[in-house]
């Protein structure tokens, strides 16, 4: 007879978190690393860590701005990862990078598969990963990117914004409307600190 596993011993229950924010696309090394002994946060990460929290925890929309390598893709890791560690009910995570998602619901316009877009809009924490301001991309797509984000606030839903933009940059890509719906109980949060890469 085939045995048959309760729900709570199925291979996504006995995965770690680390494992599961993978499965949903959070970047494996930064993950991974999350797990590497002796691993910690420098203090500018922390204190955005715990901003950034509190606002997620309140199904905000948070954007941090930083530098080059100053650790803003590991901080989306991490807050993938604690997603799962918490064992939070509804929709999982999910991890996209600004452009590719742009492309891949371009790439869906006429096909019979759902657009990524759907499940950004649907997930229960979005972590969206260098925000970048346009080339080659036409308003039409930043619209798209924009009612993503509306809808995400309407639904309460938490957003966790990463990018390298200053106010500036982050006018033009976001536009007054999304900026004014992140005041809204979110913030625009600075990450200090240089570049970690070759550090670690
Ligand atoms: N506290 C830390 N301890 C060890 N390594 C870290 C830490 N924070 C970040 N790193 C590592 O530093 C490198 C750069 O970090 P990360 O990729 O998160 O930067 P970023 O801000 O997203 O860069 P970019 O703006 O170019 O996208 C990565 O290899 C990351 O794993
Ligand atoms: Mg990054």
């Amino acid at each position: 007879m085939t045995p048959t596993l309760s729900p709570n011993h199925t291979p996504e229950a006995r995965a770690t978190p680390i494992e599961r924010a993978i499965a949903h696309e959070f970047p494996f090394k930064h993950c991974n690393r999350l797990a590497e002994p002796g691993f910690k946060w420098n203090r500018h990460q922390a204190q955005v860590i715990r901003q950034a929290q509190v606002i997620i925890d309140h199904g905000g929309m948070v954007v941090v701005q930083g530098v080059f390598g100053n650790g803003k893709t590991q901080i989306g890791a991490r807050f993938g990862c604690q997603w799962f560690k918490e064992l939070r009910r509804g929709p999982s995570p999910r991890y996209f990078v600004s452009i590719e998602l742009l492309d891949a619901h371009r790439d869906s316009y006429g096909e019979k598969h759902e657009s990524p877009m759907v499940q950004a809009e649907s997930c229960g924490l979005l972590v969206l990963d260098d925000l970048r301001v346009p080339t080659g991309k036409t308003d039409h797509d930043y619209e798209q990117l924009n009612k993503m984000l509306d809808i995400r606030y309407r639904s309460e839903r938490p957003t966790l914004i990463l990018t390298n933009l200053g106010d500036a940059g982050l006018n033009s890509v976001l536009g007054e409307k999304t900026i004014d719906r992140i005041s809204d109980g979110g913030a625009l949060i600075e990450l200090q600190g240089k570049s970690m890469r070759g550090v670690a």
